[in-house]
């Protein structure tokens, strides 16, 4: 194709070892210093350490492959000195395999009250004590290297939507100066920093930031500011402005989408990895996802159902238990049915990204995108 393909910086390795001729979707290899992730990759949610409910054999056998944990979080509790003096997070957590960690930017400004912000930084309360503390692109990186992930992330803005174009502008160009500052104060090689994109709905925005990010040089880039309420639409024209002016052959992240619809969207758009609470938090909800769409374990109609939630699927729900039951278990208040429908969740979504894979080295996404899109609004 002409264009290089493998990236290697430090900590990390990209290569594109596959891309669809009839859109911009890319079978990816990330190798990092816990292993390797092939993408496209979703990377399930493990807020506070953990993945709500689930043991990492678990994650591993439904195919989980690199987690997200955040520091917001672990630097409130328990504090990211404690995981440092107990090995760093693979070992607190015993997740061997690839973490990446978010920043606190994002966090921040939803869960932290009072949070103020100036150029050095956002000062806040903490949303468990009421404890004044401050979060600046220097503490970002300082904590995330203390967590040890094997990918970290800058200290962005992103600003609340509906904002004005001006606001935005401002929180972008904010960013960019952030990314700069985290770019000079992160010192380990056995992590890589990824820079993040803002600029809301407005692709000419996406596309500066973008840029200047470039310029700065980052191993790998993120999108950010996209699960904020807006429709698919405004998500397609923020990812076009964004993607275009990144590195072909290194990695990109589209931050808090795991919605199967936005991801088929988002793969078809040249995006590479994923993190969303979605399959975990709707499947704490007993709502599961299928190929057919959505099924709400709950329903009246589930109280004799011998079906699985999804019929093919291998993983420890579907495998041995009826949708009666697992409605039960929720009516019951059974611990064992938020844990089973956020296995089946994972396992559909990982599974779905095997699927894109798979057309994409065949050079088919873009039918397998029609249908898998089609199917999805067929209701099981
Ligand atoms: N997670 C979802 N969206 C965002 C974002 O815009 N910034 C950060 N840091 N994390 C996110
Ligand atoms: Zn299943």
């Amino acid at each position: 194709l002409g264009r290089p393909t493998r990236f290697e910086h430090g900590a990390i390795r990209f290569e594109v070892r596959a891309a669809d001729r009839g859109c911009s979707a890319r079978v990816g290899r990330l190798t990092t210093p816990h292993g390797v992730v092939e993408t496209p990759a979703f990377m399930p949610v493990g807020t506070q350490a953990t993945v709500k409910g689930l043991m990492p054999d678990q994650l591993r056998s439904v195919g989980s492959t690199m987690l997200l944990a955040n520091t917001y979080h672990l630097a409130l509790r328990p504090g990211e000195a404690i995981i440092e003096e107990l090995g760093g997070l693979h070992r607190f957590m015993a997740w061997d395999r690839p973490i990446l960690t978010d920043s606190g930017g994002f966090q921040v400004f939803s869960l932290a009250e009072k949070a103020k912000l100036s150029e050095s930084g956002v000062v806040f309360r903490s949303h468990l004590d009421g404890r004044r503390l401050e979060l600046t692109p220097e503490s970002a990186v300082r904590i995330q290297e203390r967590l040890g992930a094997d990918v970290a992330m800058c200290l962005d803005h992103c600003p609340a939507l509906p904002a004005s174009k001006e606001t935005i502008a401002e929180a972008t160009a904010r960013t960019i100066r952030w990314a700069r500052r985290c770019r000079e104060a992160h010192t380990r090689s056995d992590q890589a920093l990824f820079g993040i994109t803002q600029g809301g709905p407005h692709a000419d925005l996406r596309a500066e930031c973008a840029q200047a990010l470039v310029e700065i040089g980052f191993p790998g880039y993120a999108v950010g500011g996209v699960s904020v309420g807006e429709g698919p639409e405004e998500i397609r024209r923020a990812l076009e402005g964004a993607v275009h002016p990144l590195p072909w052959n290194q990695p990109r992240y589209l931050m808090g989408v795991g919605r199967p619809e936005d991801l088929l969207d988002a793969v078809a758009a040249g995006i590479d990895l994923f993190d969303c609470v979605w399959p975990t938090r709707n499947g704490r909800n007993a709502t599961c996802m299928t190929a057919r769409g959505q099924v709400r374990l709950r329903n009246a109609r589930h109280a004799r159902d011998p079906r699985p939630i999804e019929e093919g699927c291998d993983c420890p729900a579907c495998r041995a238990f009826s949708r009666a039951y697992l409605r039960h278990l929720f009516i019951a208040g059974e611990m064992l049915g938020p844990i089973l429908a956020s296995l089946h969740n994972l396992a559909f979504l990982h599974r779905l990204t095997r699927d894109m894979r798979r057309a994409i080295s065949e050079g088919r996404y873009v039918q397998f995108q029609r249908d898998r899109l089609a199917a999805l609004g067929s209701e099981s």
